[in-house]
């Protein structure tokens, strides 16, 4: 993605060394974090300096290769035992993605299957990269398709922040748009502010900006008040995790969204790799669904006039909340999902089919 000028990845590893962008600071400030080792690389995912579900497994198979160069001894055994040992922490971070989960059995799996340590080593350096390499091209690949679907002056509702900074490079359900701008189509993104933690009015909104692509922001309650008034032509969101029947995790408030799209007539798609869809989960019920810390419902973050960024109490001090930070949204509120393969109805032979298709890769 083009960041002043300059193109960046939203995570990537140089040396032992694993780099993000500081995703708590945007828009306000624009700085790189540097995890020097896999617990800091774990700590970074917690906490949210990175997110969004490709972004978050990407960086959860470089910690893979971090622990893999951190290991100090030549006992293939014992390493075996630490990257398992590993893993564990990398994977309790964030429970709703498939993605983290699914990147780091990408690289721990194949690096086992080595027999001595150096080997490991290099492997896990090399196909952590590759697989966040692989991440941005499939992301590209739903941008092509997804374009497909985009006529010129239509009007766009996104929710939450599914664009580079949440995947490697180019996102999920902003790539489609992003090509639409490349390719010189007008459009006009309506960005929800996605409460609690604002990914919408913070992270999607800076991401347009960059691109100068038109939007604006909306109060999360105001987009059946768009729809309703024939302002929105289509939706289209990311997403943490689908099941093989088609009902789909993502940020709180997108099943809201998506029936209030199905009762104003207006097409819902869903932009993910195939790598989101978890064949664990027959439907969305076996989906974990992350409880987070109320402090994110009772505290705001912003910038004040002294360009401190500061965190403000905005409830009552005897007031407690509660935060689930992802909904299922029901398959048949879903109009299509794009994948890198094309794109898919929510149905459960179709789902396999497509899946069929990643793993004969
Ligand atoms: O809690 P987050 O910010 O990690 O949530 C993930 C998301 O950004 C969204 O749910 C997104 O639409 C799916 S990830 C491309």
């Amino acid at each position: 993605m083009l960041i002043n000028n300059q193109n960046y990845r939203t995570v990537w590893m140089q040396y032992n060394f694993v780099y993000l962008i500081n995703q708590q600071l945007l828009p306000h400030k624009f700085e790189i974090y540097k995890c020097k080792n896999y617990i800091e690389t774990a700590n970074a995912i917690k906490t949210m300096i990175v997110r969004g579900a490709p972004a978050i497994g990407a960086t959860g198979a470089f910690g893979i290769a971090q622990a893999a160069l951190e290991f100090k001894e030549d006992n293939f055994e014992d390493f075996k035992n630490y990257i398992e040992n590993a893993s564990g922490i990398l994977k309790s971070t964030r429970p709703t993605a498939n993605d983290l989960f699914y990147a780091i059995d990408f690289v721990k799996e194949k690096i086992l299957k080595n027999f001595n340590v150096n080997d490991a080593k290099k492997d896990a350096v090399k196909l952590a990269n590759e697989y966040a390499d692989w991440n941005a091209e499939l992301c590209r690949q739903i941008g092509e398709h997804g374009n497909n679907l985009i006529k010129n002056n239509q009007n766009i509702l996104t929710h939450c922040n599914a664009g580079a900074l949440a995947c490697v490079d180019f996102g999920t359900a902003l790539a489609p748009i992003r090509v639409a701008h490349y390719s010189k189509k007008s459009i006009f993104v309506y960005v929800d502010e996605t409460r609690p933690r604002n990914q919408g009015a913070s992270l999607t909104a800076w991401e347009l900006a960059q691109e100068k692509i038109s939007h604006a922001i909306i109060a999360d309650n105001a987009a059946g008040f768009f729809m309703k008034k024939g302002k929105i032509d289509f939706a289209i969101v990311g997403a943490d995790r689908i099941a093989m029947n088609g009902d789909v995790a993502n940020k709180i408030g997108t099943y809201e969204k998506a029936v209030l799209a199905k009762e104003n007539n207006i097409p819902f798609y869903v932009a993910a790799p195939l790598s989101t869809f978890d064949t664990k989960c027959k439907t969305g019920d076996d989906i974990p669904i992350e409880e987070r810390s109320e402090d994110e419902l009772l505290y705001i973050h912003g910038i004040d006039e002294d360009k401190k960024i500061k965190k403000i109490r905005i409830a009552p001090e005897q007031s407690s909340a509660k935060n689930p930070a992802f909904d299922v949204t029901p398959a048949k509120y879903i109009t299509g999902i794009i994948t890198e393969k094309g794109i898919l109805k929510p149905i459960k032979q179709e789902i396999e089919r497509f899946v069929n298709l990643k793993n004969a890769d």
